[in-house]
């Protein structure tokens, strides 16, 4: 794990730096195993019940977003709530949304029509296993689930909802993830320059990203404009990493340990980082990437260590 550089007193009272080194790590992985249960329980609880009518479309969206996933957003979820903090219950309706959105992507985004793949989380894809139509379908119906978390009542400020809503609604739709992913589809087969690649991955992968940081920030107490803003350019260089360590990890990584089947970008002729760049550029962009996410965070010192700790996470993970 890498350091981040020490408090600047701008806040009264950091609580203490979380722990480096070895121990720092074991707490670290300590710390997401946790969330990712907490947050595996809260989806069992939220998602309609496999036995409810219309079964089958409950079964696949039950099967979209259950039982696998690394649930980076939900970690950057609570991490960010811990900034400014949001209560853990409420945090698990933010982050449940978040990620039903990101399963709702992920059961669209393998479809036939789109990047056609029969692989993901180690699983036959949704489409595969129920057909196109109930894939598409639980596709919407996640989505629409998502919305209605975040106008739940135990959220307890309307007008904040409001906020969280229109943000999660701007950061999935046609100038967030869905405008990304027709970009994506555009651009097959057509060599992109380095800005129209970087917009690509910011709106595609990037918007949710941000959306999670910010989400779960706005769940707890505001933060000043400043620290606001740097939060902000955390999450996008954190967004944009992510998808770049995507690009490279499919064509180093085996299906195996992906999860998903490898070398689908090359095959395709998807525009990617590695693609633009080599794989060499490509590692070198996103250890940059990393360093822009830690220099984001500086205001914050070991307050935000946690998201320190996820953008390490997010760069060295291998799958
Ligand atoms: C994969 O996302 C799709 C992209 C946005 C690149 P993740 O790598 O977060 O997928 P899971 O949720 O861990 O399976
Ligand atoms: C997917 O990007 C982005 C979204 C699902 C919105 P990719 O197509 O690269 O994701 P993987 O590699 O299939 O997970
Ligand atoms: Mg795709
Ligand atoms: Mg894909
Ligand atoms: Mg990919």
């Amino acid at each position: 794990m890498s350091t981040h550089p020490d408090h600047d007193g701008s806040s009264p009272s950091p609580p203490p730096p979380l722990p480096q080194g070895e121990r720092g790590v074991e707490r670290f992985t300590e710390w997401m195993n946790n969330i990712q249960t907490r947050v595996e329980a809260a989806l069992h609880r939220h998602l309609p019940s496999a036995g409810s009518m219309p079964q089958r479309l409950h079964e696949a969206m039950r099967y979209a977003a259950l039982g696998g996933g690394k649930r980076v957003r939900p970690l950057l979820v609570f991490a960010a709530g811990e900034l400014t903090g949001a209560a853990p219950e409420k945090l698990d309706l933010v982050a449940c949304a978040v990620e039903l959105i990101h399963a709702y992507s992920l059961a669209h985004d393998d479809l036939p029509c789109m990047d056609n793949d029969i692989l993901r989380r180690g699983r036959p894809t949704c489409h595969v296993e129920y057909g196109e139509a109930t894939a598409l379908l639980a596709g919407d119906s996640l989505q629409t689930l998502a919305f209605e978390l975040l106008a739940q009542p135990a959220l307890g400020d309307p007008a904040r909802q409001l906020e969280m809503i229109t943000l999660l609604a701007r950061a999935s739709g046609s100038c967030g993830m869905a405008g990304g992913q027709a970009l994506d589809l555009a651009a097959v087969g057509k060599p992109l320059e380095q800005p129209e690649l970087e917009l690509m991955h910011a709106l595609k992968t990037g918007a949710l990203i941000r959306a999670a940081v910010l989400l779960g920030a706005l769940t707890g107490a505001p933060l000043p404009a400043e620290e606001n803003r740097q939060l902000d350019r955390f999450a996008r260089r954190a967004g944009l990493l992510f998808q770049v360590i995507d690009d490279i990890l499919d064509c180093t990584t085996s299906t195996a340990t992906l999860g998903k089947t490898a070398g689908k970008d090359a095959a395709a002729a998807k525009p990617t980082y590695v693609a633009l760049l080599g794989l060499h550029a490509a590692r070198a962009y996103a250890a940059e990437l990393r360093g822009e996410t830690f220099a984001a965070l500086a205001v914050f010192g070991q307050r935000a260590a946690r998201l320190g700790q996820l953008a390490d996470f997010i760069c060295d993970r291998q799958f």
